[in-house]
């Protein structure tokens, strides 16, 4: 079997790297180890940048976002008990559309399935070969038969712990990490939000987060230790540490049930350089990591595969490389800048173990330098706007 472009991986990444591709003309085949429920049941975050709105609507994918989304016009922060609003659309002219990872997901497997598009699940032992010459291929196990799938690139937009970074010889990769010593526990609950935005909030017990998916359902994380079993932690002490760490007006409004979903993630940050190996391409969680703390994870996946399909696009349509030769170079500038912000807001919300009262208090001047610096608060909310 042959096909123009093999993309490893059907999340978020593969998919709108597809979906650009068709648009394009351009033939793909996506290639996931798990089932479509599966990559449906994760649990991401939902804060789209307003750049990746206007892509999603750019290419007709925007449709139930633009009626179930939530534009939200700012974000709060709160420390300790000062809690502050950050009003997007004055700082910088621009807002942020809340809608579920899932939902952006379930939109783009749907558009795919509308133009017939080719996505093999349940493929095993998926093996990416020969990406340093120009004839490579993909191999993959199903139903005890190894297939060959024979290409002109292929994209790894396999994740974190996918095949594709893996394949590239060590030497001819640098990776770059910090892993933070602490995670997130998150509860989804079927209650309003606690308040119409956002809340980043930073305590002395540490970091807390309330979001949302949709009017009725909250979305909220407590910082916790890296070895803390979810079990430990029943419904009540949950909302007892939530409400402890958000600040009395909002604990008052919050809204407790049942937690429909909860568990714990770590916190890291990574970056694989470069991102092209010959005819390899990694984009999306398969070249970089960042911790939750700003939500641009999904934005920066979004980024990559834009430039990447800008840049396949120029090779077919106009016989050039130049798109292709850059993309590691101009993803990566962008992946930085995610990296650092994504960085700077962990370390300036989050409690560190053996953390002395010097460094608490340089937490405190950084979240004073927002609210008495318009051009710090501006500054904030260009990056977190996209
Ligand atoms: N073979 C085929 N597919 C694989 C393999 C493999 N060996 N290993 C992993 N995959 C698939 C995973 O099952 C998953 O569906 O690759 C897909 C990668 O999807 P994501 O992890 O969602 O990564 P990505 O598409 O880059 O999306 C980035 O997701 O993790 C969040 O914070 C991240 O929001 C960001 C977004
Ligand atoms: C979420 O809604 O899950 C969420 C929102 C914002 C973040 C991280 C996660 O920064």
């Amino acid at each position: 079997m042959r096909t123009q472009v093999v993309i490893i991986g059907a999340g978020p990444a593969g998919l709108l790297l597809g979906h650009l591709l068709h648009r394009a003309g351009i033939e793909a085949v996506i290639l996931e180890q798990r089932g479509p429920d599966y990559v449906l049941g994760r649990v991401r975050a939902g804060v789209l940048e307003a750049g990746t709105r206007d892509l999603l609507n750019k290419i007709g994918l925007g449709t139930r976002m633009e009626v179930e989304g939530l534009v939200h016009d700012g974000v709060e922060i709160a420390f300790d008990d000062t809690r502050l609003r950050f009003d997007f659309r004055d700082l910088v002219g621009r807002a942020v559309m809340i809608y579920g990872q899932t939902e952006v997901t379930r939109d783009l497997m749907d558009a795919r399935a509308g133009f017939g598009g080719r996505t093999i699940y349940d493929a095993d032992s998926v093996t990416p070969h020969d990406f340093d010459g120009p004839k490579p291929y993909v191999t993959y196990h199903q139903n005890g038969i190894t297939h060959h799938l024979d290409c002109d690139f292929i994209a790894g937009c396999d994740g974190y712990h996918g095949p594709s970074r893996q394949a590239v010889p060590a030497a001819s990769i640098s990776s770059f990490e910090r892993t933070y010593p602490f995670g997130w526990l998150g509860v989804l609950v079927e209650k309003p939000p606690v308040a119409p935005e956002l809340i980043y909030a930073s305590h002395q017990n540490g970091f807390a987060l309330c979001s949302m998916r949709s009017p009725t359902r909250s979305r909220y994380y407590v910082q916790c230790g890296l070895d803390e079993d979810v079990g430990a932690w029943s419904d009540e002490r949950f909302w007892e540490e939530l409400r402890r760490r958000i600040g009395a007006e909002a604990a008052d409004n919050l809204q407790t049930g049942p937690s429909i979903e909860k568990s714990i993630a770590p916190l890291r940050s990574f970056v694989a350089e470069p991102l092209r190996f010959g005819r390899l391409f990694l984009a999306g969680d398969a070249a970089h990591i960042v911790p939750p703390t700003g939500a641009k994870g999904l934005n920066l996946a979004v980024s990559d595969v834009s430039i990447l399909a800008a840049g396949l696009t120029e090779f077919y349509a106009d016989h050039s490389a130049a798109g292709i030769d850059h993309y590691s170079a101009h993803a990566l500038r962008r992946i930085w800048q995610a990296e650092r912000f994504s960085w700077w807001m962990t370390t300036m919300l989050h409690r560190f173990p053996d953390m002395s009262t010097f460094e608490r208090r340089l937490q405190r001047a950084e979240f004073d330098l927002l609210r008495d610096s318009r051009p710090a608060a501006q500054a904030m909310a260009a990056v977190y706007t996209g």
